[in-house]
């Protein structure tokens, strides 16, 4: 049987050990000047630190790989070092690539056999609840090759032209049912043998790696997201994120 045919994968039995990969080596252009966005601190701890905390805080997680700024691996291995992380989980530290794609091919060539699951965590999402990344652990295991958290929209979408120079207006080509739309999270979870086929097969450009799984004709499922894990993108995501953690901190206290 060819590599491209094989069947959807069985479900995962119970106990199958999932890692987690964290992209993490992107610049944060959009983020304005500073140190590359994962090393930006909310409440004084780096976003990584974070979200490697996040995909530790599952039990069901047992290795973390981090792929971190092309020259940066020397100083994401001590911050890990520097920072507390549950004692049952495993890092390992690899340098990334030029898109965010090449970083988790990076991240991938990485994992030691044995977790069949895999987790795709951007570092951009520090504040993903361990709910949220329990949730697509158990739908992989339920036996779906690809899993996305995502959540309806609450913008209405337009499709445009886009205009030559930014800025310009833009024509209006249609508006599509808003109800069929989801925005999409990560962690994303997979099938670690259809994820590989995946990284190995599509060469498009993609922002996720859910998009490539679909490529191959598998079958993806959603699961609910949640409003915490948004992508850090722009400064004020940097506001809403200290908020959330000033939030998280209060609750804690009562
Ligand atoms: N990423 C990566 N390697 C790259 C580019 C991105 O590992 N070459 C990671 C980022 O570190 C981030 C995740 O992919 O955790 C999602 O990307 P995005 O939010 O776009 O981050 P950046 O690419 O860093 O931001 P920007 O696009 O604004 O430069
Ligand atoms: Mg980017």
């Amino acid at each position: 049987m060819s590599d491209e045919s094989r069947p959807s994968p069985a479900a995962a039995p119970p106990g199958t050990p999932v890692a987690a990969v964290i992209p993490a080596a992107g610049r944060g252009v959009r983020l304005g000047p500073g140190a590359p966005k994962a090393l930006r601190t909310l409440n004084g701890t780096p976003m990584l630190i974070h979200a490697v905390r996040a995909m530790a805080a599952s039990r069901a997680v047992s290795l973390v790989v981090v792929v971190a700024p092309p020259d940066g691996a020397a100083e994401v291995k001590s911050l890990l070092d520097a920072h507390a992380l549950p004692e049952r989980t495993d890092f390992l530290v690899v340098p990334g690539g030029e898109s965010r794609q090449e970083s988790v091919r990076l991240g991938l060539a990485a994992l030691p056999p044995g977790h069949d699951i895999v987790l795709v965590h951007d570092a951009a999402r520090p504040l993903v609840p361990v709910d949220t990344v329990d949730a697509v652990i158990e739908a992989v295991r339920d036996g779906a090759g690809a899993v996305v958290p995502a959540l309806p929209l609450a913008d209405t979408v337009k499709q445009v032209e886009p205009a030559a120079a930014p800025g310009g207006a833009e024509p209006v080509v249609a508006t599509p049912d808003r109800s069929l739309l989801r925005a999409v999270q990560t962690p994303q979870g997979f099938d670690r043998a259809t994820l590989e086929r995946a990284h190995r097969t599509v060469t498009d450009d993609v922002t996720d790696d859910a998009s490539m799984v679909e490529q191959l004709g598998e079958r993806v499922v959603a699961v609910p997201g949640h409003e915490e894990a948004f992508k850090v993108t722009r400064p004020l995501d940097l506001v809403l994120a200290e908020a959330v953690l000033a939030r998280r901190r209060l609750n804690d206290g009562f």
